[in-house]
């Protein structure tokens, strides 16, 4: 199985004040990569930040951490080059925000970027089916995005079943209330990225926590190839 467990914190909920040092430590603590949140206030209804800011943490971090753009804005198109010029390695979108998907992916590679597509709680995954064989990353929210700490959707575990059964080698990614609660359904269906926002930065031990996260995806993928 061409897929292993990664877990990429987000950093939405930590001190915005001391960002660098936040993904430093979670660095520290044993994250795969970091699972940076763009809002524009219109796709959803919060502001966060834009790709300065992510031009200044890849300036303080260096070249090694995996930037995963979870992009909640309106225009993705309008920020592919912006981003990758600013060094991020991964350009997550949403295909509720475009009506060219197949041309923001040509777009994304041709900046040197890895493709996510993310679809919203709403829709459903045979819309995002059509687009599988030529992302990376499919990402299945587990809650309505725009906001950290929100209650987990264990709703959405089927779409990540289809998914993983479908698209045997996909890097399937779930967002949103996923912590030590919940991980193990998320595992069970098949997902192998794992963002966490709450429940890792929030916590006294992160180390713990991503280890924790990491475990059960680990021991989900190797239950999965022995049942093959
Ligand atoms: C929500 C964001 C998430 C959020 C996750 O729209 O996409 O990445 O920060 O935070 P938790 O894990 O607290 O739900
Ligand atoms: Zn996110």
């Amino acid at each position: 199985m061409a897929y292993t467990a990664k877990i990429g914190p987000s950093i939405l909920s930590s001190d915005l004040a001391r960002l660098g040092s936040e993904c430093v430590r979670m660095l520290e603590c044993g994250a795969d990569y970091l699972h940076l949140d763009v809002m524009d206030g219109h796709f959803v209804p919060n502001l966060t930040f834009g790709h300065p800011m992510v031009e200044c943490l890849r300036k303080s971090l260096g070249p090694d951490p995996f930037f995963d753009m979870h992009m909640m804005v309106s225009r993705p198109e309008q920020w592919v080059k912006p981003m990758s010029a600013a060094g991020a390695n991964q350009y997550t979108f949403h295909l509720e925000s475009t009506t060219n998907p197949g041309n923001l992916i040509k777009e994304i590679r041709e900046a040197g970027m890895k493709v996510g597509l993310a679809i919203k709680p709403g829709t459903t995954v045979e819309e995002l089916a059509p687009w599988a064989n030529q992302i990376d990353m499919a990402l299945v929210m587990t809650v309505e995005p725009g906001f950290g700490g929100q209650k987990f959707m264990v709703d959405m575990m089927p779409k990540v079943s289809w998914l993983r059964g479908q698209f045997p080698s996909l890097d399937i990614e779930v967002d949103g209330g996923v912590g030590p609660d919940t991980i193990h359904r998320c595992a069970e269906a098949g997902a192998n990225m794992i963002v966490s926002g709450s429940a890792v930065i929030g916590s006294a031990d992160p180390r713990s926590v991503i280890a924790l996260l990491r475990t059960a995806v680990s021991e989900a993928i190797q239950k999965r190839s022995l049942d093959r």
